[in-house]
């Protein structure tokens, strides 16, 4: 499982709601390009989650849905390590000490945190600020290569490279620097309401998202009430967001190129766009969400996934956090 030869990935996505095709086209659907050829690290980052306000019974259920999600989605937990973060205590011993090695003005300047201080009103958690050093503890324990995320993520990638570097410099090669890995098309779908916002699981209009677990009436609401433009042409350009983000979604699935899409619809209406796209939807999701409700029955076998990819998780983090203390000066 750890093959010595092979570059690493990390990623991981936070069970703080129900995961969204966002997540899926941006996130997941390129760790299943890849895991074949990495050693590959597929985290439920829940220390993360709790930076905004989680109900417990449902942050518990939910934990497990991811989990149940990433295997449903082909993720094989006897070649990929699955693990839940908060079970690893490296990642939150790793992140106290890059604390002391991040300034303030680098995580003021970080676009999520102003954006989600924002909605939290006066009283905004010390933890929404520091959360990108967790998330660069996160993959600096892996000595992790790359990093396949969606693009909102691009700036605390950014973080975490700056953080590695500096820590290098101030002592010695300790921190491999990792890459993005972001696929251009499907690295920020779109809310289905205000396609020039991202498409978030926290938006309060559920019509603006299509969750994975979303059943076939809702995706077909979903997408037929999805916001286009009176232009009437399938044209891929920044003037329609609408129909260019409905195209994003559908060559995430078909692999085809926004112009091949542009030149099947040629003459054709919005309309049928829609309908080709919302069966398509249906095609993808339906099997895994068939999976993620055989894997929710069988809690056990749940259990067994994460307690093997805890202790997996924690003997390769720990190696990289003995030498960070030993650097430091640590006893
Ligand atoms: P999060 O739900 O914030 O934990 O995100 C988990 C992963 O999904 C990250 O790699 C994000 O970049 C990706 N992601 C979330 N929302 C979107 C979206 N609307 N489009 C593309 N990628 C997304
Ligand atoms: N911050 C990421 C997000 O919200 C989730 C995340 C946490 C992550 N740690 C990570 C992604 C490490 C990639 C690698 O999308």
């Amino acid at each position: 499982m750890n093959n010595q030869n092979m570059k690493t990935i990390f990623s991981g996505i936070q069970p703080s709601g129900d995961l969204t095709i966002g997540n899926y086209f941006g996130a997941i659907k390129n760790w299943l390009k890849l895991k074949d050829e990495y050693n590959c690290f597929f985290c439920i980052v829940d220390l993360h989650a709790i930076t905004v306000k989680q109900e417990p019974k449902k942050l518990r259920e939910k934990i497990l849905e991811v989990l149940a999600i990433y295997l449903a989605c082909g993720i094989d937990p006897n070649k990929s390590n699955l693990f839940i973060q908060s079970h690893v205590s490296t990642h939150a011993e790793l992140s106290w000490i890059l604390n002391c090695y991040t300034y303030m003005g680098e995580l003021s300047r970080m676009t999520q945190y102003k954006e989600k201080s924002l909605k939290v009103g006066e009283s905004i958690p010390v933890g929404l600020f520091t959360y990108p050093i967790l998330m660069a503890s996160d993959i600096l324990l892996y000595n992790t290569d790359l990093v396949p995320v969606g693009s909102d993520q691009k700036q605390h990638l950014e973080l975490a490279r700056d953080i590695a570097e500096r820590f290098n410099s101030l002592y010695s090669e300790t921190f491999k620097i990792p890459e993005p890995y972001i696929v251009q098309n499907s690295s920020r779908i779109m809310s289905l309401q205000n396609p020039l916002k991202k498409m978030s699981k926290s938006d309060e209009n559920e019509n603006s998202y299509l969750k994975i677990m979303d059943d076939e009436n809702s995706i077909k609401r979903k997408i037929s009430r999805s916001i286009t433009d009176s232009m009437g042409v399938i044209s891929y350009n920044d003037d329609q967001p609408g129909i260019k983000n409905l195209i994003n979604i559908l060559i995430s699935i078909t692999g085809e190129t926004p112009k091949e899409v542009e030149e099947r619809f040629e003459g054709k209406g919005y309309g049928e766009l829609k309908k080709e796209l919302t069966s398509l939807l249906i095609d993808e999701l339906s099997p895994i969400q068939k999976q993620v409700n055989e894997f929710m029955k069988n809690k056990d076998y749940l259990e067994e996934v994460y307690t093997k990819g805890k202790e997996t998780a924690y003997i390769v983090s720990n190696k990289i956090l003995r030498k960070v203390k030993r650097k430091i000066g640590f006893i």
